[in-house]
């Protein structure tokens, strides 16, 4: 076969129907990194047959330029650039900026970036009130689902998908102001006076003003805390099409709104299975206890009947150490040390959890590595954040990669609604029976 033939063979992959004559040739896609993609829009056409893949771990649902990941390799990329490099030599504006334009930006462009987000993180005064309607002791989390969606409420005039600078606007105001909303759900839920943003503040700055000042005394910025919660903001920033990511785009191909699609995303993020297992983590040190009970919580992990699972560890695409939970660590040991905490009996173990676990075969045959959540609890234990605000922490941190994520789909001339099919095991088609024929 010549050699431009066995390139078209490569780049193709031909399905037979089994006893009969029926086949068909599928395109194989190639992006600039990762796997060939089996192209198989037109199966269905050619065979009758769909394909099916419940979790989606084996389906390409986009084409996407923002974000890489090699699982095996332990690779995360933001636009190309390794998320080692961004952790520690950019922030979070400026990564914000890089996910949704796809470029580092020139000291001019992220000046005016800057100041476009800082000059919308205020809210409408109005939305103060959403507030007041839930329980004090209702989950942060319940609070910003509700609150992001509503905001659609207040920009009626501003909701026309198609036009690129009302998604422009609207990305602003996502980025800007679910921070604010965050802060204030912490707020409510403790009782204390709701914090306006200060437009001097860098954005993590700002984000810890709100959560931590009171008007009755000043407020005075650590830097330490600012810097860390700036590179965690970094890392939870995008992750290609995980769950919540997915919702986004599945909203956001019926053409909802931007702040509808958001809402979508954090309710799906608050599961323990995803964004929820930082909070999950902290959860199961405490019902661990001390380390000399770690031997059986992970005997306790390997029944499988008992259903329970070492959370924070673990990922769908992830067969190595997640980069994240790397550099996390290492902030961890940082922040602790710059906060002057010698010894947090909570990292020591999480430490001996994850060093028994990378020793132990169970996890070794199923590839399971501490991933993104397994270390950030601690941290934002020790910064004094609240174990009920991880979860809103990575909404926060997540909303660009979302927004980012939603934008690309809207401008992608290919895209359309999502819909995927299913395979029926339901009952036959019968007929109705009069309900006093019923047995
Ligand atoms: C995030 O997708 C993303 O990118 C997500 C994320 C992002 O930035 O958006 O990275 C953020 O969600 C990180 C993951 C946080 N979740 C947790 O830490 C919860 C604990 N982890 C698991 O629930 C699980 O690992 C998942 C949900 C993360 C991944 O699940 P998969 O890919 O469906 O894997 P699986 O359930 O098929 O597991 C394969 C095997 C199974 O055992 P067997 O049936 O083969 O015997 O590994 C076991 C699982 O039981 N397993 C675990 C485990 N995770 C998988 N066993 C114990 N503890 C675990 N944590």
């Amino acid at each position: 076969m010549s050699s431009t033939a066995k390139e078209a063979a490569k780049a193709s992959v031909t399905v037979t129907l089994d006893g009969t004559n029926r086949s068909t040739t599928l395109p194989l896609l190639t992006g600039t990194l990762g796997p060939a993609v089996a192209d198989i829009r037109k199966l269905y056409g050619d065979l009758g047959v769909f394909t099916f893949d419940p979790g989606y771990g084996a389906t390409a649902s986009c084409e996407s330029k923002i974000t890489y990941i090699d699982g095996d390799a332990g690779i995360l990329l933001y636009r190309g650039y390794p998320i080692e490099q961004l952790a520690e030599k950019s922030d979070f504006i400026e990564v914000a900026y890089l996910l949704l334009e796809g470029e580092l930006p020139t000291g001019t462009q992220l000046a005016d970036f800057r100041k476009n987000v800082t000059n919308h993180t205020m809210v409408h005064e109005q939305l103060r009130r959403f507030f007041d309607g839930f329980r004090r002791d209702a989950h942060p989390m319940a609070i910003l689902c509700g609150v992001v969606g509503a905001l659609a409420a207040f920009y009626h005039d501003n909701l026309d998908i198609n036009d690129p600078r009302q998604r422009e606007i609207a990305a602003f105001r996502l980025i800007a102001k679910v921070p604010t909303i965050a802060a204030w759900a912490y707020k409510y839920s403790i009782g204390q006076p709701f914090m306006y943003p200060r437009n001097d503040l860098s954005y993590a700055e700002n984000f810890l003003y709100m959560l931590n000042a009171v008007p009755a005394e000043p407020y005075v910025n650590n830097p330490i805390l600012s810097r860390a919660m700036d590179r965690i903001l970094v890392l939870h920033a995008d992750h290609e099409q995980n769950a919540s990511t997915s919702t986004v785009r599945l909203a956001g191909s019926t053409g909802a709104n931007p702040f509808a699609c958001i809402a979508a995303g954090i309710a799906a993020l608050w599961g323990p299975a995803h964004g929820g297992a930082n909070e999950a983590v902290l959860k199961m040190l405490a019902e661990i206890g001390t380390k000399e009970n770690i031997p059986q919580f992970i005997k306790e992990v390997k029944d499988k009947n008992s259903h329970t699972k070492l959370m924070g560890f673990g990922h769908r695409v992830y067969k190595n150490f997640d980069p994240r939970a790397t550099i996390m660590k290492d902030t961890c040991h940082e922040v602790l040390a710059e906060l002057g905490i010698k010894d947090s009996p909570l990292l020591d173990m999480a430490m001996e959890m994850e060093r028994i676990a990378l020793t132990d075969d169970y996890f070794i045959q199923r590839k399971l590595y501490p991933n993104v959540d397994f270390y950030s609890g601690i941290i934002l234990k020790a910064m004094g954040i609240p174990t009920h605000m991880f979860t809103v922490l990575f909404a926060v941190a997540r909303t660009v990669g979302w927004v980012s994520q939603w934008k690309e789909l809207i401008e992608d001339p290919a895209q359309r609604i999502g819909r995927p099919r299913q395979i029926y095991r339901g009952a036959g088609t019968r007929d109705y029976v009069a309900v006093d024929r019923r047995s």
